[in-house]
């Protein structure tokens, strides 16, 4: 019971990784709110918690919309009375239908022949509607959030942010600039801001996992899925679990002198 009596707040908390760390805080003694744009995925969430014994309370907000954030933690106040955790996970991973299908057909040339014409032009041809949503769910969505929760934490001179980067954000990731870029934003984010609050009480650290078996990668062919699990030392995909393990522990005591760090679980992909 790592987290006993704790409060935390999970965004895009309906599925994936949000969904298991929502699960595992709730194992060690959280309380969650269960943040999600889709109001069917927040309820089963907080169902499947309420099932362990747990307590949880459904956040429908799009974590986009600073105003949407600013009643989000209003609600979970009233609902929770606390917040000693905040996990910005909320995300999506999206490419333009163009680039798909070039990606599709480079890893296909890449896995045959080991050499491809067809490099996407992801950049060249981008809208500026998918960059900005991009950035607005991830990066935007993050400062929302984390702006929120600092005018509850700072004065009560106690807290742990954990903010979702992405190995995209350390390494890059061809044909999604949006996405490298948002998850890059994050992790200086995330720097910058633990070392101004961490003298009020309050620990910010990012996580940055590789490939993890979740319903984002359900958007990819098989080939690109084969060709994630090629690149991994370890062989295989992450579970969701192995990345909610590195959230309790950076949420807990145990990480108590843990400040503006990035932990990567990754499976050898980036070391
Ligand atoms: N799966 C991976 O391989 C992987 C790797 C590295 C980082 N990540 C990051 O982890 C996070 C979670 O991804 P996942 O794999 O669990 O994906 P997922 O699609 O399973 O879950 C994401 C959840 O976020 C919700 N969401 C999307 N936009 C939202 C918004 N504007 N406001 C509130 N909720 C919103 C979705 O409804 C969904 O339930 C993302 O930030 C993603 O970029 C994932």
């Amino acid at each position: 019971m790592r987290l006993k009596s704790k409060v935390a707040l999970i965004t895009g908390a309906g599925s994936g990784l949000g969904r298991a760390i929502a699960l595992a805080f709730a194992k060690e003694g959280c309380a969650v709110g269960v943040n999600d744009l889709r109001v069917e995925a927040a309820d089963a969430v907080v169902h499947e918690v309420r099932a362990l014994g747990g307590t949880a309370h459904p956040l429908v907000a799009d974590v986009a919309d600073s105003r949407a954030v600013s009643e989000m933690l209003t609600r979970h106040m009233g609902a929770l009375q606390s917040l000693d955790i905040v996990v910005n996970n909320a995300g999506i991973g999206v490419m333009e239908d163009h680039v798909r299908a070039n990606v599709d057909a480079m890893i296909g040339d890449l896995v045959t022949t080991g050499r491809t014409d067809h490099v996407p032009e992801a950049t060249s041809t981008m809208q500026d509607e998918h960059w900005r949503r991009t950035l607005a769910i991830h990066l935007d969505g993050t400062f929302h959030c984390t702006r929120e929760a600092l005018k509850i934490m700072e004065p009560a001179r106690h807290g742990s942010i954990i903010n979702m980067a992405s190995i995209a954000g350390l390494t890059g990731i061809m044909a999604m600039p949006d996405y490298s870029a948002a998850k890059a934003g994050i992790i200086g984010f995330t720097k910058s801001i633990a070392r101004e609050v961490i003298g009020r009480g309050v620990r910010v650290n990012a996580i940055a996992p590789g490939y993890i078996d979740t319903p984002l990668l359900d958007a990819l062919s098989d080939t690109m899925k084969q060709s994630l699990i090629a690149q991994t030392p370890a062989g295989r995909l992450g579970t969701p679990a192995e990345v909610a393990a590195t959230a309790v522990f950076l949420a807990s005591d145990d990480a108590s002198y843990f400040v503006g760090q990035v932990l990567s679980p990754n499976g050898g992909l980036y070391i």
